[in-house]
C-alpha cells in the first residue's frame, strides 16, 4: 500500500503541531485526507495550520492547550472522538529541547524539560488507550530523539527525557500488542526547525523537515516500532554505543562541537 493511502480517510491527534515537526506532518497527512486534531499552545499559529489542512479538503481541530495539564488533554480526547468517531492515531510530538551543562546546571530547566517530554507524552497518549483498546486498533507514537541513547554532554535534561520516552512507548507496546494497538518510538536526528535555529553545538547531516515527515509516515505506515533516522546519525548513533565508557568521555565532548561558554537554556 502507498504511504499516502494508509494515513487516507484516518483521523490524527498530533501535538506540537503549532511548529516544526508536528506542523509539518499535520500539513502532509491533511494532503493525503487524514483529518488532524492539532494540539499547542499557540492558537493563532495553530489556527493557521488548521486552515492550510481545511484547504487541503479535511477537518481540522485545533486545540489549544500545554500537555502538562492532563485535565486538558482528557478534554482533547473527548472532543475529538466526538468529531472524528476514533482516532486511528495518536504523535506525541510536543517538546522542548535544551542545554544544561553538570558545572551549571539549572533544576527549573530540569523540572520543566521532564514535565513537557516526560509527563506530556504519557498525559497525551494515555487518555486514548481505552477507546483503542475497545476497537482493538490503533496507533501511539512518540517523537523521541537519538540523543535519547546515551548522555550527551550538557544534555543531561534533554537526553534522558528522551531515554525515558523509548522505554516508556516499549513497555506501552508489550502490554498493548495483545489489544492489537501499537506504539512506535520515532528517534530523529537533527531536523531543520525553529528548534535547531541556533549555533550552539554542530549538527551533522540536518535534514529539511519535510524529508523528515515522508520518513516518519513510512515508518508509522510500515508499522516500525523503533525508527531511528536519519541513517548517517543512526550509524553514529551505533558507534556512540559501541564505545567503552573511557573513549566515550573524551571522544564526545570534541565531537560535539559545544562552547565552553554554553549556559543552561530550554530550546
Ligand atoms: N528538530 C530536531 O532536530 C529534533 C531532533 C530530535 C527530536 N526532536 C523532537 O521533535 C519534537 C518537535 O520538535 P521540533 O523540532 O518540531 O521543535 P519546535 O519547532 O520547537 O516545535 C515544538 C512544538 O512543541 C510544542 N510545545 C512545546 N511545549 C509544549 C507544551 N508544554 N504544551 C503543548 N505544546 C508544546 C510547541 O508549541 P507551542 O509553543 O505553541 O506550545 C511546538 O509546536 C520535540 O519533541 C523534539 O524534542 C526534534
Amino acid at each position: 500500500m502507498a504511504v499516502r493511502d494508509f494515513f487516507k480517510g484516518k483521523a490524527a491527534v498530533i501535538t506540537g503541531a503549532s511548529s516544526g515537526i508536528g506542523k509539518d506532518l499535520a500539513l502532509l497527512w491533511a494532503q493525503w485526507g487524514c483529518r488532524v486534531g492539532l494540539v499547542a499552545r499557540r492558537e493563532d499559529l495553530l489556527e493557521r495550520v488548521a486552515e492550510q489542512c481545511r484547504e487541503a479538503g479535511v477537518d481540522a481541530m485545533v486545540f489549544q492547550g500545554d500537555v502538562t495539564d492532563r485535565e486538558a488533554m482528557e478534554r482533547v480526547r473527548d472532543q475529538a472522538i466526538e468529531r472524528f468517531g476514533f482516532v486511528d492515531i495518536v504523535v506525541a510530538n510536543a517538546g522542548v529541547g535544551g542545554l544544561n551543562p553538570a558545572s551549571c546546571f539549572d533544576l527549573d530547566i530540569h523540572r520543566r524539560t521532564m514535565e513537557i517530554n516526560c509527563v506530556g507524552v504519557a498525559n497525551t497518549l494515555v487518555p486514548f488507550i481505552p477507546s483503542m483498546i475497545e476497537k482493538g486498533d490503533g496507533i501511539l507514537t512518540t517523537v523521541s530523539s537519538l540523543s535519547g541513547f546515551r548522555g550527551l554532554p550538557k544534555a543531561a535534561s534533554y537526553s534522558s527525557s528522551k531515554a525515558m520516552q523509548g522505554i516508556f512507548m516499549e513497555s506501552l507496546r508489550v502490554d498493548l500488542r495483545p489489544h492489537g494497538v501499537h506504539a512506535f518510538c520515532i528517534h530523529p536526528g537533527f531536523i531543520e526547525t525553529p528548534m535547531t535555529e541556533h549555533d550552539e553545538f554542530t549538527m551533522p547531516f540536518k535534514m529539511p523537515v519535510r524529508r523528515s515527515s515522508m520518513l516518519i509516515s513510512k515508518a508509522i505506515a510500515r508499522r516500525r516500532r523503533v525508527y531511528l533516522y536519519p541513517w548517517p546519525m543512526k550509524l553514529l548513533t551505533w558507534v556512540n554505543m559501541a564505545l567503552p565508557r573511557w573513549l566515550y568521555d573524551r571522544v564526545l565532548p570534541v565531537l560535539s562541537g559545544q562552547k565552553d561558554t554554553i549556559k543552561p537554556r530550554l530550546l
